[in-house]
C-alpha cells in the first residue's frame, strides 16, 4: 500500500481501471506475431476517410497555437448536419468526457446514478469517481429493462444512462418502449441517451434521440466520431441537449477539451457522406457473414444493432481467449461486465473476420 493511499479519497481508493482493448504493438512484442486482427475496442476497420486525412495535414503547421476553446466552426457545422443550435451541442474528448462531465456536473454524495446491469464501463466508473451510488438494474435478455428502470427512479436519483444499442451486449429498445419510459421520468432527472453506435443501426423503429429533445428538457444525447466516422484516435465526441444544461456543464468541462487536430477531423469526416455509407454497409453484410460463420460453429451470440457481436463461448472463455491472442485475435472478454462466459468481437474486414472464424474454430476443437 502506497504512503498516499489514506490521503486519496475514498471513492477513488475503489475504483477499479476501465480495461482498454490489448494494443496491436503489445501482443506483437509479447508473441512477435506477423499477422494480427484487433477485433476488441468497435473500431472502424476501414480507417477514417481520406479526407480527414488532408484535413489533419493541413492543420499541421498550426499546432503551437492553443485550439479553438469554443470548437465555434466545429460547432456550427455540427449544428447545420443534427438540425439543432450550436448552443446545444458540447463537444468532448470523445464522449467518454462528457458522460463523465454529466455525472460531475448532476451527481454527487448521496445522489444515485441508474443504469443497466451491463452498462458501457463508463457509467459506472464515473459514478463511483464522483462519490455517487449507482444503481445497476438487472438486464431482461440482456437488453436494458425500461420499465425497470423506471421503477428504480427515487428522490436521490439525479442522472439516468441509456445506452441504444447498447454496448457491449448490442441490444436495442424501440420507440414505443422508450416514449413510455421517458413519461415515467421526473421532469428533475437527468436523461443520457448515449448514441454511440447510432449511425449502424438498421431497424426502422429506432428512436433517434434527437427528436425528443424539444419535449424532454432533461433529455441528453451523446453521440461520437470515435465509431462510424473511424477517428477513435484523435478523440472527438458530443453531447446534444437543453441549452441552459450544455450552459452548465461547458463551465466545468477544460477549457481546451477538444483539441485542434480533432476538430478539423470532425469536420471534414462529416462531409465525407460515401464514406461512412461505405462503413456501414460493411458492416451490414460482414456483421451478416460473421453471424452465419458462429452459427456453423455452433457459439451463441447476442444479435446486434452495433458493430460488434457478443459471443458465447461458455466456461472456457478464459482459455478461449488465450488461444484467440496466441494466434494473433485480439477480442474483448467480459468479465469485468459480469459476463465472464462472453467475448465481444468487432466486426473487422472479412480478411479479419476471417482470420477470427479460424482462431475461434481452433481454439473450440479441444
Ligand atoms: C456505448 C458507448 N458509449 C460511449 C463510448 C465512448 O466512445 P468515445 O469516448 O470514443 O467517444 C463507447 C466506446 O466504446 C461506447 O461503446
Amino acid at each position: 500500500m502506497s504512503r498516499f493511499y489514506d490521503r486519496i479519497v475514498s471513492q477513488v481508493r475503489t475504483l477499479t481501471p476501465y480495461q482498454p482493448g490489448k494494443p496491436i504493438d503489445e501482443l506483437q512484442r509479447e508473441l512477435g506475431l506477423a499477422r494480427i486482427s484487433k477485433l476488441a475496442s468497435n473500431e472502424n476497420p476501414l480507417g477514417c476517410s481520406p479526407k480527414v486525412v488532408a484535413a489533419i495535414e493541413q492543420a499541421l503547421p498550426n499546432l503551437a497555437r492553443y485550439p479553438d476553446g469554443n470548437a465555434y466552426y466545429f460547432k456550427q457545422k455540427l449544428a447545420a448536419h443534427l438540425g439543432v443550435q450550436p448552443g446545444q451541442i458540447l463537444p468532448g474528448n470523445g464522449s467518454n468526457e462528457v458522460l463523465e462531465l454529466v455525472v460531475r456536473t448532476f451527481a454527487g454524495p448521496g445522489d444515485e446514478v441508474i443504469y443497466d446491469q451491463y452498462a458501457f464501463a463508463v457509467y459506472p466508473l464515473s459514478t463511483r469517481a464522483a462519490g455517487a451510488t449507482g444503481v445497476a438494474v438487472p438486464a431482461k435478455d440482456y437488453a436494458h429493462d425500461l420499465s425497470a428502470m423506471a421503477d428504480a427512479i427515487t428522490a436521490r436519483t439525479k442522472v439516468i444512462f441509456l445506452a441504444n444499442p447498447n454496448n457491449p451486449t448490442g441490444t436495442l429498445f424501440d420507440t414505443a418502449t422508450f416514449e413510455q419510459f421517458m413519461q415515467r421520468v421526473p421532469e428533475q432527472v437527468i436523461v443520457v441517451l448515449d448514441e454511440a453506435y447510432y449511425e449502424y443501426v438498421q431497424v426502422a423503429d429506432y428512436p433517434d434521440g434527437l427528436d425528443y429533445l424539444s419535449r424532454y428538457p432533461n433529455l441528453l444525447v451523446s453521440r461520437t466520431f470515435s465509431k462510424v466516422y473511424g477517428l477513435a484516435g484523435v478523440r472527438l465526441g458530443y453531447l446534444v441537449g437543453d441549452a441552459e444544461i450544455i450552459d452548465y456543464l461547458n463551465r466545468v468541462r477544460e477549457p481546451f477539451n477538444v483539441n485542434t487536430l480533432a476538430q478539423v477531423a470532425g469536420m471534414a469526416a462529416l462531409d465525407d457522406k460515401d464514406f461512412v455509407a461505405e462503413s456501414v454497409e460493411l458492416n451490414r453484410d460482414n456483421m451478416a457473414w460473421f453471424t452465419a460463420a458462429l452459427t456453423t460453429l455452433k457459439l451463441a451470440y447476442i444479435p446486434s444493432s452495433g458493430n460488434f457481436v457478443t459471443v458465447h463461448t461458455g466456461a472456457d472463455t478464459a482459455r478461449i481467449n488465450q488461444s484467440l491472442l496466441q494466434q494473433g485475435v485480439i477480442v474483448r472478454p467480459l468479465t469485468g461486465y459480469g459476463m465472464a462466459e462472453w467475448l465481444r468481437i468487432s466486426i473487422g474486414t472479412r480478411d479479419e473476420l476471417e482470420h477470427c472464424v479460424d482462431a475461434l474454430q481452433e481454439a473450440c476443437r479441444v
